[in-house]
């Protein structure tokens, strides 16, 4: 069954963006610097949680990794910002916020399966605040990429990721509609507030966002799935300290010390949009990673429960490990398999960040 439209150029364009991702990093961080993720370098903790399928679940979403009813995963979870580089969480002037794209990575282990050594990934779930990717394909992608190179700036070390816009807007046509829409995304997860066209309000800890997977996977044979998860009870409880650079990790560390009377777990639920592929148009909606699956047409069913305990992930061991930990949407089950050009580049281009910063 055909789920995906492959451009000819494109695997010459991959080869490129590693390329061009192993000068990015070797610019950023340049010997002995310690080499850091090319994008999500910062995270705002990894803690230790499970992942169980909903007792209940609906006869026909019993697929792939949600094919037993009640099944439990350990989970570990590392929350980021996407921005390329380390920096204040959101950037304040003249007491007005602007915002950036955050992250929640889960990796789910199966400590019994008799087909792997010990702690091997079962899957990861890789997901952004935001429920569409700023970037369509991966023609856009390679842009970005030399577009990110060339505007470095070491005595400053920042980057000017909006210069993508201007550069695709002046070729005109297709480039410049889709950069158009890049603008508009961007513009949306800078926002201070949901009035201000923000998707969801700015958190003060980082569970009280939900978080989407953007981009398409499969869901067994002859389906489709985006996914998301959404915090059941984390109603914002004090005005977010943006003015402090790392208000995202104080924060959550408070919510989740163990110490702290009243800390309840934290528990978010997981939920799917699931397709039929005879449904979709498959270069808008699979190889167009801008594109919203709109709620209004395929709402999310929810069938997985996320729970993570009071904890202390903040010691130097926990942070390690944090460092060292590596997600990517293909550590996959193969019944929920990346789709779409976005995730194909994903595929080569997270190893070779992994690579360099773990010296592998
Ligand atoms: C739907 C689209 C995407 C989503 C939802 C997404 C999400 C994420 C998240 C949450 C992380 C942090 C993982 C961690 O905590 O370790 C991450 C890392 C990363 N992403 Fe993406 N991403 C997307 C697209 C892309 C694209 C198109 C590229 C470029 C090819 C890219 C490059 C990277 C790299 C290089 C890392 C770090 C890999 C490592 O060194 O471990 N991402 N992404």
């Amino acid at each position: 069954m055909k789920y995906e439209n492959v451009p000819a150029t494109e695997a010459e364009q991959i080869q490129n963006i590693i390329e061009l991702t192993r000068q990015q990093l070797q610019k950023r961080y340049p010997d002995p610097a310690k080499i850091r993720r090319g994008v999500h370098p910062k995270d705002h903790g990894c803690v230790l949680a499970s992942f169980k399928v909903d007792e209940d679940i609906d006869q026909q979403l019993r697929v792939g990794l949600f094919s037993k009813p009640g099944a439990e995963y350990p989970a570990a979870i590392r929350f980021s910002n996407a921005a390329t580089l380390i920096g204040p969480d959101s950037a304040v002037k003249d007491g007005k916020a602007s915002h950036g794209s955050r992250g929640m990575a889960i990796k789910l282990v199966d400590l019994d399966s008799p087909k792997h050594e010990g702690y091997l990934p079962v899957q990861d779930f890789l997901m952004v605040n935001h429920p569409v990717f700023t970037f369509a394909n991966v023609e856009d992608y390679q842009v970005l990429s030399q577009v990110l190179l060339d505007t470095f700036d070491p005595t400053t070390m920042t980057e000017n990721p909006l210069k993508f816009i201007g550069t695709q807007m002046a070729k005109g046509g297709d480039a410049a509609e889709r950069a158009k829409r890049t603008g508009e995304l961007v513009g949306r997860i800078r926002a201070a507030s949901v009035a201000e066209g923000a998707f969801q309000e700015p958190p003060a800890h980082p569970a009280q966002n939900s978080y989407f997977s953007a981009a398409p996977f499969l869901f067994g044979e002859g389906r489709v799935m985006k996914f998301r998860v959404v915090p059941v009870a984390e109603p914002v409880t004090s005005p977010p300290e943006f003015v402090e650079p790392d208000y995202l990790r104080k924060a959550l560390k408070l919510r989740l010390d163990p110490s702290r009377p009243g800390n309840e777990p934290i528990v978010f639920r997981f939920g799917v949009q699931v397709r039929r592929i005879e449904d979709i148009d498959i270069d808008s909606e699979i190889e167009n990673a801008s594109t919203e699956w709109t709620e209004k047409k395929t709402p999310f069913r929810s069938i997985a429960t996320i729970t993570i305990l009071p904890q202390d992930f903040d010691s130097d061991v926990a942070k390690t490990r944090c460092e060292n930990i590596f997600l990517t949407p293909w550590h996959t089950h193969p019944d929920h398999r990346p789709l779409g050009g976005i995730n194909r580049l994903r595929q080569c281009v997270y190893e070779a960040s992994m690579k360099m910063r773990l010296g592998k």
